[in-house]
């Protein structure tokens, strides 16, 4: 899949590739600006990670900063003991900054919320202890399905208190997506939200939530209820073991609670993710390794500054949102601006006019937003005095040098660097991007590997690949915001992200490495630039989706026989979902049996996975192995000249889909 061949628009982008230096008044400012830390790092791996160490308050000091005794599981600064909520709250109060805003928030009707360091650390507390109340102890594991309300990171705060792992869902998944994560995490409290705004309006959430317990296999102990919606609300009763958020917090008004001494190793959170397989990983981050490589990424390359106003307009629902909404910024002592609802409502100045109203010093955002931005066109951006922008940077999918462009001079009035950071929810943490206050940028290359980061491009056998030649990402050594395992399954963490590329009967770790599965070039000055996928996840406006996961809801529709779904091209999403479909004999193929894969798709998994297309066809087209090839199918949905069909058993099919799709 990334051998590079029909890569036209790679190529394109490597011809084209300029170059832009940050400004000197950038560099003059910036928090790193010495090359010297590359050589650094390198020299003194691992113990260089103990920068990212110090950045953090500790209650015992760490032993090691890496046992690496025991390859893939990698431990670091071993014997170490935090808390996760003193480093993102209290120790800002007590260092004189609590009357610092620590969240700014705005609701899509424009009204905000603003909490101050000592705001923030009196409603951890006091959520900390209606959590305690409720019977959650350290090691519970406790779901946060909730959209963009300041009550999400409060929650998120309190749960790291008192030691107890958290496991946010993405708001815009469905009831499904969330039973499916509570049961894999054995999850028995669930915080909620009544509902939220997006465009204008009110979407009721307790109605999926309430479905979602349902399907909760081992029943649960408590749920707790946001109240967003107020009078817009939907009137659901809360039963017998619901409570409601506020009625709590009156309940433990000042009670405070001592933040848990945690072990650096224990799980400070897990994040689902698709994979290849129908079930979505659970990926487990710990307490010191993440928040350190969170604050140390977020210092180096978001450039924070406590002073700062920081803006990244993710969803905490993914990893972004945890380590650069919440963890990262709130390490620092930065004020972070969060915000509800979507770029285009009420109009498609939206995120203009926050930075404007906010003054924000730093923007993070994703391609597939820029790409709509573009299309928009600049009188929207132009209306609007963004002159208080320093950095911008954007993350989860390549971003074409076209779109960089736009947002370098439409947004960055061509005075910011732009950071274009590849890494993943695995990864906990930037990886490969340029450092701004030293590194050159080159459009549609993300960048070199951050210092302390070993990655190369390998072909199958794991040589080192030519410069410019595609190939294999791989990271060749251990680093503190890495993945630990996979929840409850060692084996798949394993098979998963090191089988690939390592010798797994060896405990030497120079044996070990780790695969994220993306196809990338490298060039010689050592920037790398990311191809996408290579496994059967697709990036749909910058979201991982697994096919899989896809396939087997539309096989459940009723009349649906085999499913086959594939990325193809989509001018602003970057990906959109295709699936290809056999219905069974005498079933329809109409718009209403399109309508009920449609919503087959959105119960399983949520409106991000519906797909663009859906096409019926007769066959699919299968090796002789009985592989469905879904190269060909891609290039269908793209339209593209059709690669090498004849090690198919049935290639007489691919003129009748070609024919389906420019039919439909
Ligand atoms: C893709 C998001 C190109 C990549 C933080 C990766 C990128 C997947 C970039 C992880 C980038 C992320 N350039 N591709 N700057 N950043 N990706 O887990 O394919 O949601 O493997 O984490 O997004 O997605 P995830």
């Amino acid at each position: 899949m990334v051998d590079g061949d029909g890569d036209g628009e790679l190529e394109a982008r490597l011809v084209e590739q300029e170059e832009f230096e940050p400004s000197e008044e950038f560099v003059a400012q910036a928090n790193v600006s010495d090359p010297a830390v590359y050589e650094e790092f390198e020299e003194n791996w691992p113990a260089c990670w103990e920068q990212a160490a110090e950045m953090l308050d500790w209650d015992d000091d760490y032993d090691e900063v890496l046992d690496d005794s025991n390859p893939p599981f990698y431990k670091w600064f071993t014997g170490g003991k935090l808390n996760v909520s003193y480093n993102c709250v209290d120790r800002h109060v007590e260092n004189g900054d609590k009357n610092r805003v620590a969240i700014k928030w705005e609701g899509e009707h424009g009204d905000t919320r603003t909490y101050t360091y000592q705001d923030l650390y009196r409603e951890v507390n006091e959520f900390a202890a209606a959590l305690r109340d409720l019977g959650v102890e350290e090691d519970d594991v406790v779901t946060l399905y909730m959209p963009m309300v300041p009550e999400l990171p409060i929650a998120m705060l309190a749960c790291a208190r008192i030691g107890a792992p958290h496991s946010v869902v993405f708001a815009g998944f469905s009831a499904d997506a969330l039973a499916t994560r509570m049961n894999s995490a054995d999850s028995r409290y669930l915080v909620t939200c009544d509902g939220y705004y997006r465009r204008g309006d009110a979407l009721d959430h307790l109605d999926k939530a309430n479905e979602g317990l349902d399907g909760v296999d081992h029943g649960v102990d408590a749920t707790v209820v946001v109240d967003r919606l107020g009078d817009d609300g939907f009137g659901h009763d809360l039963k017998g073991n619901q409570h409601d958020w506020d009625d709590l917090m009156d309940d433990h008004a000042g009670e405070r609670v001592d933040p848990v001494q945690r072990d650096a190793e224990d799980m400070l959170f897990l994040m689902y993710t698709s994979g290849t397989t129908g079930q979505p990983k659970g990926v487990k981050h710990t307490t010191g390794g993440y928040l350190a490589y969170a604050a140390w990424t977020s210092h180096a390359v978001l450039d924070i500054e406590k002073e700062d106003t920081y803006w990244c307009s993710a969803d905490i629902g993914w990893i972004t949102g945890h380590s650069y909404i919440v963890y990262g910024p709130l390490a620092l002592g930065t004020t972070t601006v969060m915000y509800e609802g979507t770029p285009d409502f009420p109009r498609r100045d939206r995120l203009w006019d926050i930075i404007e109203k906010y003054s924000v010093d730093i923007f993070y955002t994703a391609p597939t937003a820029i790409r709509a931005f573009m299309k928009w066109g600049s009188r929207f951006p132009e209306e609007h005095d963004l002159s208080s922008l320093r950095l911008l940077g954007t993350v989860g999918e390549p971003i074409n040098p076209r779109a960089w462009k736009w947002y370098y001079q439409h947004i960055g009035d061509e005075e910011c660097p732009v950071v274009d950071t590849w890494w993943q929810t695995e990864t906990g943490g930037m990886m490969i991007t340029t450092l701004p206050g030293i590194k050159k940028m080159k459009p549609g290359s993300a960048g070199p590997p951050l210092p302390g980061i070993d990655a190369q491009i390998v072909d199958t056998k794991g040589e080192q690949v030519d410069a410019g030649r595609a190939g294999y990402l791989t990271v060749n050594k251990p680093w503190p915001g890495m993945l630990r395992t996979l929840y409850k399954n060692d084996e798949r963490f394993v098979q998963e992200y090191w089988q690939e590329y390592s010798d797994t009967d060896s405990d030497d770790p120079d044996d070990w490495v780790y695969f994220p599965e993306d196809g990338a070039k490298i060039d010689a000055d050592d920037y790398i630039t990311i191809l996408g996928r290579v496994d059967d996840v697709i990036n749909v406006s910058g979201h991982r989706l697994g096919t899989m996961e896809i396939e087997s809801a539309i096989v459940g529709v009723p009349g649906v026989a085999e499913a086959a779904v594939v990325g193809g091209d989509h001018e602003v999403k970057g990906e959109a979902v295709y699936a290809y479909v056999i219905t069974e004999e005498g079933q329809e193929e109409d718009d209403e049996m399109r309508g009920r894969i449609v919503e087959g798709v959105e119960d399983a998994i949520g409106p991000i996975a519906r797909p663009e297309a859906v096409i019926f066809t007769p066959e699919l087209p299968k090796t002789r192995s009985g592989k469905i090839m879904r190269r060909l199918l891609e290039e269908i949905a793209n339209g593209d000249e059709l690669g090498d069909t004849t090690t198919l058993r049935n290639p007489e099919i691919v003129d009748e889909i070609q024919r389906k799709v420019q039919v439909d």
